[in-house]
Protein backbone atom coordinates (compact mmCIF):
# COMPACT_ATOMS: atom_id res chain seq x y z
CA UNK A 1 0.00 0.00 0.00
CA UNK A 2 1.23 3.49 -0.61
CA UNK A 3 1.20 6.00 1.52
CA UNK A 4 0.79 9.46 0.91
CA UNK A 5 4.23 10.50 0.55
CA UNK A 6 5.38 7.98 -1.41
CA UNK A 7 2.81 8.83 -4.00
CA UNK A 8 4.34 12.41 -3.83
CA UNK A 9 7.59 10.88 -4.24
CA UNK A 10 6.25 9.41 -7.14
CA UNK A 11 4.71 11.95 -8.86
CA UNK A 12 7.50 14.26 -8.50
CA UNK A 13 9.51 11.41 -10.02
CA UNK A 14 7.05 11.24 -12.54
CA UNK A 15 7.39 14.86 -13.32
CA UNK A 16 4.12 15.58 -12.90
CA UNK A 17 3.08 18.24 -10.22
CA UNK A 18 2.49 17.15 -6.74
CA UNK A 19 -0.94 18.18 -5.57
CA UNK A 20 0.50 21.31 -3.40
CA UNK A 21 3.12 22.37 -5.51
CA UNK A 22 0.53 23.36 -8.53
CA UNK A 23 -3.22 23.30 -8.55
CA UNK A 24 -5.45 20.48 -9.87
CA UNK A 25 -8.02 21.77 -12.36
CA UNK A 26 -10.69 19.33 -11.16
CA UNK A 27 -10.65 20.17 -7.48
CA UNK A 28 -10.55 23.83 -8.34
CA UNK A 29 -13.64 23.06 -10.44
CA UNK A 30 -15.44 21.03 -7.51
CA UNK A 31 -14.75 23.82 -5.35
CA UNK A 32 -16.09 26.67 -8.05
CA UNK A 33 -18.92 24.75 -8.52
CA UNK A 34 -20.00 24.63 -4.58
CA UNK A 35 -19.14 28.30 -3.53
CA UNK A 36 -18.93 30.06 -6.87
CA UNK A 37 -21.49 28.77 -9.21
CA UNK A 38 -24.33 30.07 -7.69
CA UNK A 39 -23.79 33.25 -9.49
CA UNK A 40 -20.97 32.80 -11.56
CA UNK A 41 -20.70 31.00 -14.95
CA UNK A 42 -17.87 28.88 -14.48
CA UNK A 43 -17.88 26.54 -17.63
CA UNK A 44 -16.37 27.79 -21.02
CA UNK A 45 -19.73 28.73 -22.27
CA UNK A 46 -22.84 29.92 -20.40
CA UNK A 47 -24.30 32.90 -18.57
CA UNK A 48 -24.24 33.65 -14.80
CA UNK A 49 -26.62 32.74 -12.84
CA UNK A 50 -26.51 36.07 -11.54
CA UNK A 51 -26.57 38.58 -14.43
CA UNK A 52 -24.37 40.87 -12.41
CA UNK A 53 -21.47 38.10 -11.98
CA UNK A 54 -18.89 38.07 -14.63
CA UNK A 55 -18.22 34.88 -15.54
CA UNK A 56 -14.98 33.03 -14.88
CA UNK A 57 -13.58 32.59 -18.16
CA UNK A 58 -13.65 36.31 -18.64
CA UNK A 59 -11.81 36.90 -15.53
CA UNK A 60 -8.43 37.54 -16.98
CA UNK A 61 -9.48 40.20 -19.62
CA UNK A 62 -9.78 42.11 -16.56
CA UNK A 63 -6.47 41.00 -14.96
CA UNK A 64 -4.13 38.69 -14.47
CA UNK A 65 -5.33 35.67 -12.88
CA UNK A 66 -2.12 35.16 -10.08
CA UNK A 67 -3.37 38.97 -8.91
CA UNK A 68 -6.44 36.86 -7.14
CA UNK A 69 -4.21 35.03 -5.33
CA UNK A 70 -3.63 37.18 -2.48
CA UNK A 71 -7.56 38.69 -2.84
CA UNK A 72 -8.52 34.35 -2.42
CA UNK A 73 -5.98 34.35 0.45
CA UNK A 74 -6.96 37.12 2.63
CA UNK A 75 -11.12 36.60 1.87
CA UNK A 76 -12.67 37.90 -1.31
CA UNK A 77 -14.88 40.59 -1.06
CA UNK A 78 -13.05 42.47 -3.70
CA UNK A 79 -15.55 43.36 -6.57
CA UNK A 80 -18.40 42.13 -4.25
CA UNK A 81 -19.42 45.49 -2.70
CA UNK A 82 -22.88 46.12 -2.39
CA UNK A 83 -23.62 42.47 -3.19
CA UNK A 84 -24.87 40.21 -0.59
CA UNK A 85 -21.91 37.39 -0.51
CA UNK A 86 -20.70 35.60 2.10
CA UNK A 87 -17.22 36.61 2.66
CA UNK A 88 -14.61 33.45 0.89
CA UNK A 89 -11.40 32.63 2.32
CA UNK A 90 -9.60 29.23 0.60
CA UNK A 91 -6.62 27.59 2.24
CA UNK A 92 -3.51 27.84 0.19
CA UNK A 93 -3.95 24.60 -1.15
CA UNK A 94 -7.08 24.90 -2.20
CA UNK A 95 -6.11 28.14 -3.97
CA UNK A 96 -3.95 26.54 -6.54
CA UNK A 97 -6.52 24.66 -6.87
CA UNK A 98 -8.89 26.74 -7.80
CA UNK A 99 -6.02 29.18 -9.90
CA UNK A 100 -5.40 26.23 -11.92
CA UNK A 101 -8.95 26.24 -13.16
CA UNK A 102 -9.76 29.15 -13.59
CA UNK A 103 -6.33 29.51 -15.90
CA UNK A 104 -8.15 26.33 -17.67
CA UNK A 105 -11.20 28.06 -19.06
CA UNK A 106 -9.37 31.84 -19.36
CA UNK A 107 -8.30 31.12 -22.78
C1 LIG B 1 -24.06 35.70 -4.22
C2 LIG B 1 -23.51 35.78 -5.54
C3 LIG B 1 -22.01 35.52 -5.71
C4 LIG B 1 -21.28 34.45 -5.27
C5 LIG B 1 -21.75 33.23 -4.48
C6 LIG B 1 -19.92 34.67 -5.74
N1 LIG B 1 -19.84 35.86 -6.41
FE1 LIG B 1 -18.17 36.66 -7.23
N2 LIG B 1 -19.24 38.26 -7.92
C7 LIG B 1 -20.59 38.44 -7.73
C8 LIG B 1 -20.99 39.68 -8.38
C9 LIG B 1 -22.41 40.24 -8.44
C10 LIG B 1 -19.82 40.23 -8.96
C11 LIG B 1 -19.68 41.56 -9.72
C12 LIG B 1 -19.45 42.64 -8.70
C13 LIG B 1 -19.13 43.95 -9.34
O1 LIG B 1 -18.78 43.99 -10.52
O2 LIG B 1 -19.18 44.94 -8.61
C14 LIG B 1 -18.74 39.30 -8.66
C15 LIG B 1 -17.42 39.49 -9.05
C16 LIG B 1 -16.39 38.60 -8.81
C17 LIG B 1 -15.04 38.78 -9.26
C18 LIG B 1 -14.51 39.95 -10.09
C19 LIG B 1 -14.04 41.04 -9.20
C20 LIG B 1 -13.52 42.18 -9.99
O3 LIG B 1 -12.99 43.11 -9.36
O4 LIG B 1 -13.60 42.20 -11.22
C21 LIG B 1 -14.31 37.70 -8.83
C22 LIG B 1 -12.84 37.43 -9.03
C23 LIG B 1 -15.23 36.86 -8.10
N3 LIG B 1 -16.48 37.44 -8.12
C24 LIG B 1 -14.88 35.68 -7.50
C25 LIG B 1 -15.77 34.85 -6.84
C26 LIG B 1 -15.37 33.57 -6.28
C27 LIG B 1 -13.97 33.00 -6.34
C28 LIG B 1 -16.49 33.02 -5.74
C29 LIG B 1 -16.62 31.68 -5.02
C30 LIG B 1 -15.62 31.37 -4.03
C31 LIG B 1 -17.58 33.98 -5.94
N4 LIG B 1 -17.10 35.07 -6.61
C32 LIG B 1 -18.87 33.78 -5.51
C33 LIG B 1 -21.45 37.60 -7.05
C34 LIG B 1 -21.10 36.40 -6.42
Amino acid sequence: MLDRHALIVLALLAGTAPAFAAGVPARGKDLAEKKCAICHAIGTTGDSPNPKSPPFRTLSQRYPIDSLQEALAEGITVGHEGVEMPEFRMEPREIDDFLAFLKSINK
